[in-house]
C-alpha cells in the first residue's frame, strides 16, 4: 500500500474550512435545543474562606428564574479521578460544601429563561464569607517543597532525575554559569470560551455538548459525577475553538450545567465568559528556574543542573517540569533536575502548550546563549559542539534527529552571518538590531486508538472517531491518511469526529493525535483494502476478473490486477457484486494490553500513554528557532521583526496545517516573550487581567514576518506514518530566541518573563546599558 514518504509533502486546505468561515460549523454555544434554559455561574470573590451566609431569595424571585443552586441545595455528586488516573481538573465536584478554595471557585448557579435574566439574577447573590486564616496566594513569598517529598504518587510524577556526578562536575568545571529565570502565570486563552449544553432523556441518558480535547475522558468524568454507567453519557465535541491544554481536563462548570439540566428536566446551556474561565484554572503556573552550567573553556558542557519551582493549587500537585527541555537536548554526562512547588490557594494549574518545555526552554536556551558569550563562541557553533548524538538521558539512539540540519539551514535562510557576536553592533538610527536563536524540542508520545471506516455503496468512505479537532487540522489530516492509503480523492472521504458513539481515540493533546489516531486510521484503511480485495476475489466472475488472481490489490483507489493491468474495479462495484449496502471495518492500535489495569483505563486515564522510554530508540521532534528584534534605544521598546522556525517533525502529513500549527506555537512564544502574564492581586488571589483586553496576547500589529521550514523525514520508528510531534514543538525555544536577540541588540540579559528592558532585575553587561527609563 502506498505510504507517502517525507519527500512528497502534501499541502491541503482544511476540509472543514468552508463550514467554519461560513458559520455552518456549530460550536457548543451555537447549539440551541428546544426548550433550553440559560445558566450563569457565580464565582467566589475570595481565595480561601467559608461561606457563612448565601441568600438565594432575591435571585429566586428575579424575573424568569427557573432555579438557583448553592452548596446549600446542590445535589451531592461523586468524587472523580484527576490526572494521571482520570480526566477531571479537580477531584472534588463543585459546590459540595461551604468551603471556598480559590478565587473563582463556583459558589452558585442561576438558571433562567434567558441569558439576560440569568445574569441579572446572578448579580443578586452576595454571600458573606468568613475568611480563612493563613491563606496564601503569592508565589513570590510562599514556602517551597520538593514534589518528591509529598507522597508516593508525587515521587513517581516528580520527574526528578540525575546522571553522572553533577556536584563534582560543577565543582571542578573550568567555567560555571549560575542563573535564575522566572516566568509569570500564563493563561491558555483559546478563542472559544468554555461552554456546556446538557440534557437528559426520560431513560436518564445524559447528552453533553462541550468542547473538549478528550471525549473519552470527559464521558468518564460525567459518568462518575452522576454515578451512572459510561454508556449512559453521550459527549459531543464536533467543533472546538482551541484548547492549548485547557480542555484536556473537565472543569467543574460542566458538572453544574448537567446537574441543573437533570433537576429541571430541561436542556441547560452554560456559556462562560472570559473572566469566568480565567478564574477556574491557573493555566500555566508561574515558575522560577535555577540553571547551573559547567563547561570547558571551549564551551563543552561538563555539568548541567536545572531546578524548577512552580506554583500549584492545594488540591493536586501540578509539575511544570522545566527539565523536559534540558535533560535530553545536549550531550552532558553530569545532569540533575529537581522539581518543587509552592502550594497556594489558587485554582488548579493545567497543561498549557508544551508544559514544562516552554519555560524550560526559555531558561536552558537562554543559559546556552550566556555560555556562548562567556566563551566567545557563536551560539550555533556552541550547540553543535554540545549536540547529543544519542539520547543522553537513556543512552538509547534517536529514532531520527535532524537538529544539526535545522541549525545550518536556519542559519543560511535567516542570514545568521549578518549577526555580530558583540552586542550593540548593529544600529539603524535610534534602533538597535539583534539576532538570536535557540533549539526546540518536544518528545513523542503515543496512546491507544481505534478507528472505524464505513464504505458506502456510492463509494464514499466515512471515518467515525471520538478523536477531536481542536483547530489543529485533524479533520483534514485523518481524511488525507484515508485518501492516501487507499489512493482515493480527498473529497471521497467524510470525517466525523468528537462523538462518543464512535470508535475510541487518543486525546487531542501531548502532540500525539496524528501519530496515535492516525495510525489507527491508516490500519483501518489497509484493512478496508484487504477486505475489498477478498470480496473481489470471491466475486471475481461477476466483476470480470480472473478467478484465483493472487495479484489483486488496491492501487489508486481501484482494485487492480498485475495479470490484466488494464482491468480495474471500483470499490462500489465490489460492494454491488457482493450485494452489500456498505462495508465497515474496525482497527485498533493496541492488540493487547500487558496490564489489565492499564487496559481498563486505557482511554480514560493517562496510564496507557507510551512515552517511548521502553522502546529501542527515543523519538523527539527538533527545531531551531530564530528571531530578529529591533529595540528603540530611547524608549526601551522591543519589536520582533522576523521569526523563523526550522523543524524536524518527521514526515509531514499536511504541510499547510502543520505550518499553521508551528506558526501558532511561535506566536504564542512571541506573546510569552513580550507581553503575557497574569497579575495576581495578592490580597485576594484574583487575576486582575483575566480578560483579553489586559492579558496581552500578540495582535496583528505585533506580528513579525514569520516562516517555517521542514527538515524532517519519515521516521520509521515512530509508527507506520513516520510522523513526530508538531503542535507543541513550535513554542519551544521561541521565547529564548527572542531573549537572545534582545541581548544581541542591547547587551542586556533578561531572565524574567515577560522580557522588559525597564525591569529592575539584575542583568549582566549593564555597563552596556544606555536605555532610558520612562
Ligand atoms: Mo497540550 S498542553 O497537551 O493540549
Amino acid at each position: 500500500m502506498p505510504i507517502p514518504d517525507g519527500r512528497s509533502m502534501t499541502s491541503s486546505p482544511r476540509i472543514d474550512g468552508v463550514a467554519k468561515v461560513t458559520g455552518q460549523a456549530d460550536y457548543t454555544a451555537d447549539v440551541v435545543p428546544a426548550g433550553v434554559l440559560y445558566a450563569v455561574l457565580v464565582q467566589a470573590a475570595v481565595a480561601s474562606a467559608r461561606i457563612q451566609q448565601i441568600d438565594m431569595q432575591a435571585a429566586r424571585e428575579s424575573a424568569g428564574v427557573a432555579g438557583v443552586w448553592t452548596h446549600e441545595n446542590m445535589p451531592r455528586l461523586q468524587k472523580v479521578s484527576a490526572f494521571p488516573l482520570g480526566a477531571a481538573a479537580q477531584k472534588r465536584p463543585p459546590m459540595q460544601d461551604k468551603r471556598v478554595r480559590y478565587d473563582g471557585d463556583p459558589i452558585a448557579l442561576v438558571v433562567a429563561d434567558s441569558f439576560e435574566n440569568a445574569r441579572a439574577a446572578a448579580h443578586l447573590i452576595h454571600p458573606i464569607y468568613r475568611l480563612a486564616i493563613g491563606s496564601a496566594v503569592d508565589f513570590a513569598t510562599a514556602p517551597v517543597q520538593r514534589i518528591a517529598s509529598l507522597g508516593l504518587m508525587q515521587r513517581l510524577l516528580s520527574e526528578d532525575t540525575q546522571r553522572g556526578d553533577p556536584d563534582a562536575a560543577i565543582a571542578s568545571a573550568p567555567l560555571v554559569l549560575n542563573h535564575e529565570y522566572s516566568s509569570p502565570r500564563h493563561l491558555n486563552m483559546p478563542m472559544e470560551p468554555h461552554a456546556t449544553v446538557a440534557w437528559w432523556d426520560e431513560d436518564s441518558n445524559l447528552s453533553v455538548r462541550e468542547g473538549t480535547q478528550w471525549v473519552d475522558g470527559a464521558q468518564d468524568v460525567f459518568a462518575k459525577w452522576f454515578a451512572i454507567k459510561r454508556n449512559k453519557v453521550r459527549l459531543l465535541s464536533t467543533f472546538v475553538g482551541g484548547g492549548f491544554g485547557l480542555r484536556i481536563s473537565m472543569l467543574p462548570h460542566a458538572a453544574l450545567a448537567a446537574m441543573a439540566a437533570r433537576e429541571l428536566q430541561r436542556p441547560v446551556k452554560l456559556v462562560l465568559d472570559r473572566v469566568h474561565i480565567c478564574r477556574l484554572s491557573a493555566g500555566r503556573p508561574a515558575t522560577r528556574q535555577h540553571v547551573r552550567l559547567g563547561a570547558t573553556a571551549d564551551g563543552r558542557l561538563t555539568a548541567m543542573l536545572h531546578d524548577t519551582v512552580n506554583e500549584t493549587g492545594r488540591q493536586a500537585v501540578y509539575n511544570e517540569a522545566g527539565s523536559r527541555a534540558s535533560k535530553s537536548t545536549y550531550a552532558v554526562e553530569n545532569y540533575r533536575a529537581e522539581h518543587s512547588v509552592a502550594q497556594l490557594d489558587i485554582p488548579p494549574p493545567t497543561w498549557m502548550r508544551a508544559p514544562g518545555e516552554t519555560p524550560g526552554s526559555f531558561a536552558i536556551e537562554s543559559a546556552m546563549d550566556e555560555l556562548a558569550h562567556a566563551v566567545c563562541v557563536d551560539p550555533i557553533e556552541l550547540r553543535i559542539r554540545n549536540h547529543a548524538p544519542m539520547d543522553p538521558a537513556s543512552g538509547k539512539p534517536w529514532s531520527s534527529n535532524h537538529l544539526l540540519r535545522a541549525y545550518t539551514m536556519g542559519a543560511d535562510s535567516f542570514g545568521w552571518d549578518r549577526r555580530a557576536m558583540e552586542p550593540r553592533s548593529r544600529r539603524e538610527g535610534h534602533l538597535l538590531i539583534g539576532l538570536g536563536m535557540a533549539a526546540a524540542t518536544f518528545s513523542a508520545k503515543i496512546a491507544p486508538s481505534e478507528a472505524r471506516l464505513e464504505l458506502g455503496s456510492d463509494g464514499r468512505i466515512r471515518l467515525l472517531s471520538r478523536g477531536v479537532d481542536i483547530g489543529t487540522g485533524a479533520y483534514t489530516a485523518m481524511a488525507l491518511i484515508v485518501a492516501q492509503t487507499l489512493g482515493v480523492p480527498l473529497d471521497r472521504v467524510d470525517v466525523r469526529l468528537g462523538d462518543t458513539q464512535h470508535a475510541r481515540s487518543a486525546l487531542a493533546g501531548g502532540s500525539m493525535m496524528t501519530a496515535s489516531l492516525g495510525t489507527a486510521v491508516h490500519g483501518a484503511a489497509l484493512k478496508l483494502a484487504s477486505t475489498l480485495v477478498k470480496l473481489a476475489r470471491k466475486h471475481a466472475s461477476s466483476l470480470s476478473l480472473v478467478r484465483g488472481d493472487e495479484s489483486l490489490a488496491v492501487r489508486d483507489g481501484q482494485i487492480r490486477s498485475d495479470i490484466a493491468p488494464t482491468a480495474s474495479v471500483s470499490f462500489a462495484q465490489v460492494l454491488a457484486a457482493a450485494k452489500r449496502e456498505s462495508l465497515t471495518v474496525d482497527y485498533r492500535t493496541h492488540p493487547t494490553f500487558t496490564s489489565r489495569v492499564i487496559g481498563a483505563k486505557a482511554f480514560t486515564s493517562m496510564a496507557a500513554i507510551d512515552t517511548g522510554s521502553a522502546g529501542d530508540s527515543i523519538t523527539h521532534s527538533w527545531g531551531a528557532q530564530f528571531a530578529e528584534v529591533e529595540v528603540d534605544e530611547a524608549l526601551g521598546t522591543v519589536r520582533v521583526r522576523r521569526m523563523l522556525g526550522v523543524f524536524d517533525a518527521g514526515r509531514i502529513v499536511n504541510a499547510l496545517t502543520a505550518r499553521s500549527q508551528l506558526l501558532g506555537g511561535m506566536t504564542m512564544g512571541l506573546g510569552a516573550a513580550l507581553s503575557e502574564g497574569v497579575h495576581v492581586d495578592t490580597r485576594i488571589g484574583r487575576p486582575m487581567n483575566a480578560n483579553l483586553g489586559e492579558y496581552l496576547v500578540p495582535v496583528h500589529a505585533d506580528m513579525p514576518i514569520m516562516d517555517v521550514i521542514f527538515v524532517g523525514e519519515f521516521d520509521a520508528a515512530a509508527g507506520p506514518l513516520g510522523v513526530k510531534p508538531i503542535g507543541e514543538l513550535g513554542i519551544t525555544g521561541s521565547i529564548a530566541a527572542i531573549a537572545n536577540a534582545i541581548y544581541n541588540a542591547t547587551g542586556r540579559r533578561l531572565r524574567e518573563l515577560p522580557l522588559d528592558l525597564h525591569s529592575t532585575e539584575a542583568s549582566s553587561n549593564v555597563a552596556h546599558l544606555k536605555i532610558a527609563k520612562v
